[in-house]
């Protein structure tokens, strides 16, 4: 597979008519010496005072850039309050793998949010892998002011195991749901890991001890390209069959009103009207409401 034409091709998205306004912005933006400090959100201070005009400016910019689906972020004071309270997942899988010194994928890195994140654990490498054009200019934006060696790929995870080269750590967080064939995708996600790799994933479930998945008709809480919906026990098959060992669960939650819902940053709807509003157990179309399973697995 030819990465690198595939690369010229995806670098052309900067010219899109949505998209160029967007990367001007960001190539408008001013230079500051920023740290980066722990927190919820991805925190960005400077030790100068910035005048009127360049906090106005870093906040129209932002805006320019809406929506905002994964955050926090905080940059010089200025609350980037996205849709989902990314900080809640990243809690959850922060503790279950040493990233020091090693080479990590974030699959469906969306803007970055959790390789911004994984950065206070000195990895010795991070590639983000996303096709969005929207979320790379985003990515942008931070990492401006961050001016970290993330690498961001307009790939997606149907690339990963033809990379140049191989990873030890993989996450894959929120995508395989969105995968007509997720035993393909996670075949790549296998192959494109070192042997002994890691792979955290993490998915819709639903609740049942059976061996299956649901289909959606055509949405799910509204969103329409979702494939299967896996139990437990399905899930782990799907990473047997696609060659991964040690599979282990590591969470369960239910999204909730807290980590998902609408503010200003996004444009359009969020979690509050995804769910059938006489029972909250549901979507919308009568399907279970979304429950999120965390899994950790081994390549052999
Ligand atoms: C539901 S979001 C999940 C974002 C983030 N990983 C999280 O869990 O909060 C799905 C992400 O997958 C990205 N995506 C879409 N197609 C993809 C593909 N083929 N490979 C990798 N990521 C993809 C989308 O652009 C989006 O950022």
């Amino acid at each position: 597979m030819n990465l690198d034409a595939l690369r010229k091709e995806r670098a052309a998205s900067k010219e899109w008519k949505n998209i160029a306004p967007m990367v001007e912005k960001v190539a408008a933006l001013p230079s500051i010496e920023a740290k980066l400090v722990e927190g919820d959100a991805v925190t960005l201070v400077s030790d100068a005072t910035l005048d009127e005009a360049t906090v106005a400016q870093i906040r129209q910019s932002a805006w320019a850039l809406r929506p905002w689906r994964k955050g926090p972020f905080d940059l010089f004071g200025l609350y980037i309050d996205a849709e989902w309270r990314s900080n809640l997942k990243y809690d959850l899988i922060k503790n279950h793998v040493d990233l020091r010194d090693k080479v990590v994928a974030d699959i469906g890195c969306n803007n970055g949010y959790y390789m911004f994140r994984m950065l206070s654990q000195s990895p010795r490498k991070l590639v983000g892998f996303d096709p969005s054009a929207h979320t790379k200019v985003q990515f942008d934006f931070i990492n401006h002011f961050v001016r970290s060696n993330i690498v961001y790929e307009l790939l997606g995870v149907e690339h990963f195991e033809h990379y140049e080269h191989k990873f030890d750590v993989a996450f894959c967080l929120g995508v395989i749901y969105h995968r007509s064939d997720p035993i393909a995708m996670l075949k790549s996600i296998r192959n494109g890991l070192n042997a002994g790799g890691t792979l955290i994933l993490d998915t819709f479930f639903i609740d049942s001890d059976a061996d299956i998945a649901l289909t959606p008709k055509m949405r799910y809480a509204k969103i329409p390209n979702i494939y299967f919906v896996p139990t437990p026990s399905a899930l782990i098959n799907w990473c047997e069959r696609a060659g991964f060992v040690d599979i282990e669960e590591i969470g369960r939650t239910t999204t909730t009103l807290e980590e998902q819902r609408k503010t200003d940053w996004i444009i359009g709807e969020s979690l509050e009207t995804f769910l059938d509003p006489l029972d909250k157990t549901k979507t919308v179309e009568g399907y279970p409401a979304p429950q999120r399973i965390y899994i950790k697995a081994r390549r052999a």
